[in-house]
């Protein structure tokens, strides 16, 4: 794998770092100890796993898979529930975990979707955002690293679902993006 690698964006000294502040910070706003954590597949399961490990909280999880169907570097916003959650989140503190947010489509639509089995609270943790690139407004309550519109691999994240291992948040070579 680290022969495709152009450059390292973000260290997993870094990650790692960010992770723990943004964990300090949720188990502090989660006053009443309870969360349920509500994983975006495949991409947010490395963060998901290191984020929960370091909550003092009694952390539920739940997933939920979703695409977007068109080329595989954008979301076309044609978004496709291929699984939801299948338990009642009626009275639940929700937090998603996304692993980046770029244009807003995905997570816009998950929130519409969540919203409507209205949940006690409902807020957003993404590891990544791609704030140039947005175009549907999304309210996120806690972020790792804002970081300039380039597509990146690495902690979660894959190219053709490749890459995901890596522990550190990188940019392909040029030529791996052309096959
Ligand atoms: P959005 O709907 O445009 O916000 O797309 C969000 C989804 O697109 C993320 O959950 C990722 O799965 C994927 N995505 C967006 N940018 C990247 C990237 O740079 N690397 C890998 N996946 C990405
Ligand atoms: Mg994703």
């Amino acid at each position: 794998m680290e022969k495709d690698i152009e450059r390292i964006l973000i260290e997993e000294s870094q990650i790692q770092k960010k992770v723990k502040e943004l964990a300090d910070r949720i188990s502090k706003d989660y006053r009443n100890g309870n969360i349920l954590l509500i994983g975006i597949l495949k991409g947010s399961v490395i963060f998901m796993s290191d984020l929960s490990r370091n909550l003092d909280l009694n952390a539920e999880f739940e997933f939920m898979d979703v695409s977007s169907y068109g080329n595989n570097t954008y979301s076309s916003g044609n978004i496709r529930i291929n699984y939801d959650v299948k338990y009642d989140v009626g009275n639940k503190d929700i937090l998603i975990v996304e692993d980046i947010i770029d244009t807003g489509r995905t997570l816009n639509k998950i929130i519409e979707v969540l919203n409507s089995k209205n949940p006690n609270s409902l807020r957003i943790a993404t590891l990544l955002d791609k704030p140039d690139r947005r175009k549907v407004n999304i309210d996120i309550s806690y972020k790792g690293f804002e970081i300039p519109n380039e597509f990146v691999v690495g902690y979660g994240l894959d190219y053709a679902g490749k890459y995901r291992n890596l522990p550190y948040i990188a940019v392909l070579k040029e030529k791996i993006y052309q096959n």
